[in-house]
C-alpha cells in the first residue's frame, strides 16, 4: 500500500511542530517546505533522526523547492508573516496574501488532486484566497480555526471541572477573530451540559478566555504565538481526511448559502472525511447566539472584501 504524501509548506513554529505530530502518528511520508534555506531542511533530519527512538518510519524531507512536493494527497499552509508592531491588519492581509497566493499557484501546479487546509492568518481570509487561485472544489480548501478554537474551549472546561477532556465536547463557530461565537449551549460533559455543571458566573470568563486564547499565548510568548495546539488542531484535520474518520470538527469552509451566507469563509462544524469536506452541518441558533455569528461573519467579510488578487 502505497503511503500518503503530506506536504508543509511554512517550516516555522506551526509547521514544523504540525511535520513532527504527523510522523508521531504515522500518517504518511511528510515534506517540509520553507523559503529560508537549510531551515527546512535541518528539522526535516533532526525529526528523522528522532524516528528511531519514536518508532515511526515514514519519511521526512526538508526542502526549498516545490518540485518535491509534487504529487502530494494533502498540502498544509503555514507560510506567512507574524503581525509585527507597527504592522495594521490590512497590510498583513497584503503580505499573507501574496505569500498565500504563491504557495498555492505551486501547490495547484504540482499537486492538482490535493486537499489543501490552510493556516496562516488572517485565516478565513486566506482560505478564501486558497480556494479562488487553486480553483479547487470547496471540499478539498478548508481552513484550521475552530478546531484550535474548540480545543481551547474544551481544555478551560475540563480544567475548570478537574474531569478528562477525553468527556469534554464543545463547539466554536464564525471567524476566526475576536467575534468568534463559542457554542456553549450545544457543550457537554459526557452528554451532559455544561450549564448544568458550571454556573453562568464563571462559565463567562471561560468563553471570554476562549476567544482570547491566541492573544493570551502571545502575550505570554512575545516574540511568536500559539504552534503546539493549532499543529494539533491540523493533525485531526490531516487525520479525519487521510483516514476517512468523518468526523465532525469545526473549520473554516467556503458557504453556497448555508447560514444564509454566500461566497465567504466561515467557521461552521463540517463531518470531514476522505473526500474532504463531506457535508456542512447547519445547527439552529438562538437570536442572541446568531447575532454574535453575524458579528463574526460581518469581520470575516470585511476582510475579505479588502482582498486584491
Ligand atoms: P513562523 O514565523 O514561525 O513560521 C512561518 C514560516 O513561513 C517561516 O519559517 C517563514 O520562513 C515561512 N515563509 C514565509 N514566506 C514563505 C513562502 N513564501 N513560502 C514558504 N515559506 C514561507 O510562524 P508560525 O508561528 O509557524 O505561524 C504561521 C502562520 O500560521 C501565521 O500566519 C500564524 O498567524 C498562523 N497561525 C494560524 C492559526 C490558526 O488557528 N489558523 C494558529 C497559529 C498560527
Ligand atoms: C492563534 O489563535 C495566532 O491564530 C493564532 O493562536
Amino acid at each position: 500500500m502505497k503511503r500518503n504524501k503530506i506536504t508543509i509548506i511554512g517550516a516555522g513554529n506551526v509547521g514544523a511542530t504540525a511535520a513532527h505530530l504527523a510522523a508521531v502518528r504515522g500518517l504518511g511520508d511528510i515534506v517540509l517546505l520553507d523559503i529560508i534555506d537549510g531551515v527546512p531542511q535541518g528539522k526535516a533530519l533532526d525529526m528523522q533522526e528522532a524516528g528511531p527512538v519514536l518508532g515511526f518510519d515514514c519519511g521526512i524531507a526538508g526542502t526549498n523547492s516545490y518540485e518535491d512536493t509534487e504529487n502530494s494527497d494533502i498540502v498544509v499552509i503555514t507560510a506567512g508573516l507574524p503581525r509585527k508592531p507597527g504592522m495594521t491588519r490590512d497590510d498583513l492581509l497584503e503580505k499573507n496574501t501574496a505569500i498565500v497566493k504563491s504557495v498555492t499557484e505551486n501547490v495547484t501546479r504540482l499537486s492538482p488532486d490535493s486537499f489543501i487546509i490552510v493556516v496562516t492568518n488572517p485565516l478565513d481570509a486566506m482560505a478564501y484566497v486558497a480556494k479562488e487561485v487553486s480553483g479547487f472544489p470547496r471540499n478539498r480548501v478548508v481552513g484550521m480555526a475552530g478546531a484550535l478554537d474548540s480545543a481551547r474551549l474544551k481544555a478551560f472546561i475540563a480544567m475548570e471541572l478537574g474531569v478528562s477532556v477525553e468527556d469534554v465536547q464543545a463547539l466554536v463557530m464564525g471567524g476566526h477573530g475576536d467575534n468568534m461565537l463559542p457554542l456553549i449551549r450545544y457543550s457537554t460533559v459526557s452528554g451532559i451540559p455544561v450549564t448544568k455543571l458550571i454556573p453562568k458566573d464563571r462559565l463567562d470568563p471561560i468563553v471570554q478566555r476562549a476567544r482570547d486564547g491566541g492573544a493570551e499565548i502571545l502575550k505570554l510568548l512575545k516574540t511568536g504565538s500559539a504552534y503546539y495546539a493549532p499543529s494539533a488542531a491540523i493533525v485531526q484535520m490531516v487525520e479525519s481526511i487521510l483516514k476517512d474518520r468523518k468526523k465532525i470538527i469545526s473549520c473554516s469552509v467556503y458557504l453556497e448559502g448555508e447560514y444564509g451566507i454566500n461566497g465567504y469563509y466561515v467557521g461552521v462544524p463540517v463531518k470531514l472525511g476522505g473526500s474532504g469536506v463531506e457535508e456542512i452541518i447547519e445547527i439552529e441558533l438562538r437570536e442572541d447566539e446568531r447575532a454574535q455569528f453575524d458579528r463574526s461573519v460581518n469581520d470575516v467579510m470585511t476582510l475579505i472584501d479588502g482582498i486584491k488578487l
